[in-house]
């Protein structure tokens, strides 16, 4: 089913004291917060995942995990699994983000592969998807994200393809405090939602939630957020402050 969602990716910050104090803040303001039917997720370096899911029993937020293992289980040192996650409450987990496939070179295949464990798993994968600004300028950014999704996502069969969120993440927005406009958003989620009905129907098009990421913050986010087609955010930088990210809750 189509959500409003937003979800925090912490990325490689805070300490272990940091990461307590910033999640008792959120659920202070989530206590007070009128959520309007937000699904908040926070996406907390592995280490912090315990913590959490501990809180988050007395709360309303569900947990994601920032990456997975492209393998089962065995002999994979520094790896966690699909099933490991699971284990700990983890509900949702990001794929693809750009720094992963920038950094740790991850390809489209190991996404798939990623994607298909936590769904055997019962993890709701968000899948990131974005082009590069030289893609943008000239003008190859609808045929780089359509690539993106054909070659990790399209192979899924229909009821899998269901349960994944997508974000939309152009790397130039990424940290830069250069938000695509309210009107490139849209325009790009609803060429996905196109491409999404094309593969797999309408019904599974009208109900797949689609992310904008990429210096989203508590200015920007409600005209953002206003467009048919942008079902919430994949919030970085501006999760790391409870008010902020409160605030972009708030946003719907
Ligand atoms: P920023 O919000 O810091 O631009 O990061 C976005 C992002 O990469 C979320 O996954």
């Amino acid at each position: 089913m189509r959500r409003k969602i937003v979800a925090g990716n912490w990325k490689m910050n805070k300490t272990f004291q940091e990461a307590d104090e910033l999640i008792n803040e959120i659920i202070d303001g989530l206590d007070e917060a009128n959520q309007k039917n937000v699904n908040v997720v926070i996406c907390p370096p592995f280490t912090f995942l315990e913590m959490t899911t501990d809180y988050a029993q007395e709360s309303d937020y569900a947990v994601g995990a920032q990456n997975v293992s492209s393998f089962d289980t065995g002999a994979y040192t520094g790896e966690v699994s699909a099933r490991i996650l699971h284990s700990m409450g983890v509900e949702y987990c990001i794929i693809g983000h750009s720094e992963r496939r920038s950094h740790f070179k991850e390809t489209d295949s190991e996404l798939t592969q990623k994607a298909e464990l936590l769904l055997k798993n019962d993890i709701l994968p968000i899948f990131c998807c974005g082009e590069l600004l030289p893609d943008r300028e000239s003008g190859k950014h609808f045929d780089i994200v359509k690539q993106q999704l054909d070659k990790a996502l399209f192979g899924l069969d229909p009821l899998d393809f269901a349960k994944i969120i997508i974000a939309y993440e152009p790397v130039w927005a990424i940290g830069t405090g250069k938000t695509a406009s309210p009107e490139q958003a849209q325009e790009m989620h609803a060429f996905i939602r196109s491409l999404i009905s094309e593969k797999y129907g309408k019904e599974i098009a009208k109900n797949t939630s689609i992310l904008y990421g990429g210096s989203c913050n508590a200015e920007n986010a409600k005209v953002l957020f206003s467009n048919p087609d942008v079902d919430g955010g994949l919030i970085g930088g501006a999760c790391l402050k409870a008010a902020d990210f409160l605030k972009i809750i708030d946003s719907f």
